[in-house]
């Protein structure tokens, strides 16, 4: 744009009359009229070129500005799909091929993608918390995953009052071009278990979903004693978990815990499906933090949580994001009692073993059932 525009004055200039018949009888005069004229052309041109594009001009500014704050440009471009984790590349596939729908809003990067304010709610089931939960258990799952919600509905997400306390068992979903929105509806006119805010639900955007998890927590459910943020393909005891949390010695407040990770070495191979770059994230090593899979919180957190990330730079390890925000609060993930209860591969189904952890890493939903089925058969486990 500007390349061209300083072209058509150099056209302007070449436009200048070469020859002039008077040159002979005036010359005083001859002069003094060609730098005139060649004023008129420059002046001319030159009007006629900031007119045209005053407007692309202003835009250009405005846009350096808003990139610029508060951070620079490369904080936005965070996430790449060397990341992806096999078992969830289909979802990326499905974003990548397909269009953002035209009913979303755009989203104001207020201060960076993964503030959970930026995002608005599409259902919320504000309501299920009337009851005051002890225990809220909040599963990140993809819109289309319907096998894996109902296998937790039939199982771990069934109990509403586990060792006398009251557990819900909620979904988070973000968009997904291929989910139905009318199928989705219905589910959630039957089960009242989903929360659906407006990002692009992909496995890369996994921190954008912890904190719109946490900003749901904060706002629609502050009264809960303790949520769990707990993947879909996890086999979880409930009632080892809330015999857990009601110990005596479990804090109620700035509590974190499940599987603690210290002394992590950022992942720099770009090839890992874990990489990160050094301009997302500097230090090589994460700070403490718990296992994405399954981690406990005393419920004062998530406040505390949306408001610290605020100046907290994201990358897409959405537990070391949060291991980060439980830094910046001064705060540090704390070992379960007994440390053994959080697992995260089995080899295979035991049933002595499932009956005293906390969690398990599964595989297809349908595992999930079948073991859950096999543990509450009537007889000891062990
Ligand atoms: C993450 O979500 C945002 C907001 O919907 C979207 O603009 C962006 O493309 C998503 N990023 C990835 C990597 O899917």
């Amino acid at each position: 744009m500007m390349d061209q525009d300083f072209g058509s004055v150099g056209n302007g200039q070449k436009r200048q009359p070469i020859e002039n018949p008077c040159h002979q009888t005036k010359p005083l005069f001859r002069s003094w009229f060609q730098l005139l004229l060649l004023l008129c052309v420059v002046v001319f041109v030159l009007c006629y070129a900031l007119s045209n594009s005053s407007v692309s001009w202003q835009t250009h500014f405005a846009l350096q500005k808003h990139y610029k704050w508060p951070f620079n440009d490369k904080n936005k471009v965070y996430m790449s799909s060397h990341q992806v984790h096999p078992k969830h590349r289909h979802i990326l596939i499905e974003i990548q091929t397909t269009t953002e729908p035209s009913t979303v809003q755009p989203v104001k990067t207020q201060y960076h993608q993964a503030y959970p304010r930026n995002y608005n709610f599409i259902m919320d089931n504000k309501e299920v918390c009337k009851q005051n939960p002890f225990l809220v258990l909040m599963v990140p799952v993809a819109p289309n995953n319907v096998a894996a919600r109902d296998a937790i509905r039939k199982t771990w997400g069934k109990e509403s009052l586990v060792q006398g306390e009251v557990v819900i068992t909620l979904f988070m979903l973000g968009l997904s071009e291929g989910a139905d929105v009318d199928k989705l509806q219905q589910e959630n006119v039957q089960y009242h278990d989903l929360i659906q805010s407006d990002f692009m639900d992909t496995y890369l955007n996994l921190t954008i979903k912890t904190m719109v998890i946490m900003d749901w927590l904060a706002t629609r459910c502050p009264a809960a004693a303790y949520a769990m943020k707990v993947d879909s393909d996890m086999f979880l005891n409930i009632d080892n978990l809330v015999i857990m949390l009601q110990k005596p010695n479990i804090p109620k407040t700035n509590y974190l815990t499940g599987m603690v990770m210290t002394n992590r070495p950022v992942v720099r191979s770009k090839d890992s499906k874990w990489y990160v770059s050094e301009e997302l994230y500097p230090d090589p090593e994460y700070p403490t933090y718990t296992l994405g899979m399954g981690y406990v919180f005393s419920n004062d957190l998530p406040e505390k949580f949306v408001e610290v990330s605020k100046s907290i730079k994201p990358f897409n390890i959405e537990d070391a994001y949060i291991g980060m925000c439980m830094k910046k609060l001064g705060f540090t993930p704390t070992s379960p009692p007994d440390p053994s209860q959080f697992q995260a591969y089995n080899s295979k189904y035991n049933r002595c073993e499932f009956s005293k952890v906390i969690t398990f890493i599964l595989g297809p939903p349908q595992e999930l059932v079948d073991y859950w089925t096999d543990l509450k058969k009537p007889g000891p486990p062990c």
